[in-house]
């Protein structure tokens, strides 16, 4: 089977504020995907674009053919007057579930998740019960991927308890968005971190986090030999975060005077 997500070297600016360049990765069945990064690193702006919310400015997100992908945004925003029951209701209309199996759709996620009163009202719900049922909703839809931002911010407990059970359980992909390590370590096949010091934008582990963390200090360690390497040598660019580029790779206009300067004088005179 081919990749459920295929997404291509995606760039992603606002104004003068470049999030992340040339990021790719591929989503299969089976991943549980933990992403992490910095505040501000682009995280749920990676999702919205994975969503369809939110174009990239350049790359490419490709899916196999009749995905079904639903996401659970950071803050769920329920209409005033909506149930519990019409939420669900809207969702199935949104995913064309027909007659016969609303029934069993219904009984299927609403039993599993605990509500007792489908006709109590959305908005007056605790901030933990808001988020069951905003990913209830998208769970109705039965999807091939489920895209979650920082799923355990509202839950208690249990509830983060039950999300981990249904994802470990869960038929279809998910990716999700978390500070949470005892969560991330408890439910993901795979780690991302979409950060600048790397080269490629990100940086992916297959495994648990405690393995992700493993992984990333191996990374930096070879990485910052790399660079002390490139630097004895003279013939690569240490950038202000860290990363390392090659001369041909380099935008000058992307650096500041200083640093264009300095690398100048580090390729004119490697010795120096
Ligand atoms: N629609 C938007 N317009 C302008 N700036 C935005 C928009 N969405 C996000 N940003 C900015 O992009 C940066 C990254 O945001 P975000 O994707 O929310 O990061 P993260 O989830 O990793 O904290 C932030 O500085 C945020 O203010
Ligand atoms: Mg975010």
């Amino acid at each position: 089977m081919p990749p459920i997500v295929n997404a291509q070297e995606i760039t992603k600016a606002f104004g003068a504020n470049p999030l992340f360049q040339n990021v790719s990765f591929t989503i299969s069945d089976g991943d549980r995907i933990g992403l992490i990064g910095p505040n501000g690193s682009g995280k749920s702006t990676l999702l919205r674009i994975l969503a369809g919310e939110v174009t990239p400015d350049s790359g490419e997100v490709s899916f196999r053919k009749r995905t079904r992908l639903a996401c659970v945004e950071q803050d769920s925003r329920f209409t005033s007057g909506a149930t519990i029951r019409s939420v669900i209701e809207s969702a199935l209309d949104r995913g064309g579930v027909s007659g016969s199996e609303r029934g069993a759709r219904f009984a299927e996620t609403l039993g599993r998740a605990g509500f007792e009163d489908l006709e109590a009202q959305a908005t007056e719900l605790s901030g933990g019960w808001q988020k069951r049922l905003a990913i209830v909703e998208a769970l109705v839809q039965h999807p091939d991927i489920l895209l979650l931002d920082e799923p355990t911010n509202h839950l208690d407990l249990p509830g983060i308890t039950w999300l981990e059970d249904l994802l470990e359980a869960a038929a279809f992909a998910s990716v999700i968005v978390s500070h949470d390590r005892y969560f991330l370590e408890n439910v993901t096949t795979d780690m991302v971190e979409l950060n600048r010091i790397y080269p490629d934008g990100s940086l992916r582990v297959h495994g648990s986090y405690i393995n992700f963390l493993e992984k990333k200090e191996e990374f930096l360690h070879a990485q910052s030999k790399r660079q002390e390497a490139l630097w004895t040598c003279g013939c690569g660019l240490l950038l202000r975060d860290g990363a390392t580029r090659f001369p041909r790779e380099l935008d000058s206009q992307a650096l500041p005077d200083a640093w264009t300067a300095r690398a100048g004088t580090l390729l004119s005179s490697p010795e120096s």
